[in-house]
């Protein structure tokens, strides 16, 4: 089966990738001929992931999704949660954005978090949205060099190393992503039954 997913991230796409395995393949938007940035401009995850994949599909005509995610801090009442990708600056300079975040979590106690992932599906014109959450906390330092974005801030519950010192296979066994990504199969699965 084949599917658009609307990123040009290329962490996020292997990540999903090595989820679905080689029984779906994975396009991209400029593999579509779409290489402007797509809009993000809703004020949730779910309207975000949603504006996304309708873009791919009012251009392409093709099955796709979107995924959105945000790091939602408890102590900052969920904050960065939907703008995440642009916390500190206009652009996505994820250093800029660990280092505004452990700023303001500076003498703060409570380090709870969770990355909370939404995928929207468009199949056959029709829309769907599946959510993965994974729980965890923030520590005080940037710690390992693997992944992308928050994740050299992020210990996923019960574990003790960042997402960020993990292979792709670790962080797909907890991850937010990973277990959206995991509802969105499963429902594929069940669709071919
Ligand atoms: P996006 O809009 O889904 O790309 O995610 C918004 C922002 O959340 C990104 O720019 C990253 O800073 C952050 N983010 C998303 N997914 C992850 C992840 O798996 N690990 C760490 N940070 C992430």
């Amino acid at each position: 089966m084949e599917l658009i997913f609307a990123t040009n991230n290329a962490h996020k796409l292997a990540e999903v990738q090595a989820v679905l395995g080689n029984r779906f393949t994975l396009r991209t938007p400029r593999s579509c001929g779409i290489t402007e940035e797509i809009p993000e401009e809703q004020p949730t995850l779910e309207g975000n992931a949603l504006q996304k994949a309708r873009y791919i599909h009012e251009r392409t005509g093709c099955d796709c999704f979107a995924d959105d995610t945000g790091l939602e801090v408890e102590a900052l009442d969920g904050a960065p949660g939907v703008h995440s990708a642009r916390y500190a600056t206009d652009g996505h300079d994820f250093a800029a954005n660990n280092r505004l975040l452990l700023h303001n979590l500076e003498g703060v106690e409570n380090r709870r978090a969770r990355f909370r992932t939404v995928i929207a599906l468009i199949l056959n014109g029709e829309e769907h949205l599946f959510e993965g959450v994974v729980e965890g906390h923030i520590i005080d330092r940037e710690t390992g060099d693997e992944g992308f974005g928050y994740d050299p801030l992020f210990v996923p519950e019960g574990g003790v190393r960042t997402f960020a010192q993990m292979s792709t296979e670790e962080k797909n066994a907890v991850s937010h992503r990973a277990r959206a990504v995991r509802r969105l199969v499963e429902y594929l699965h069940n669709l071919k039954k």
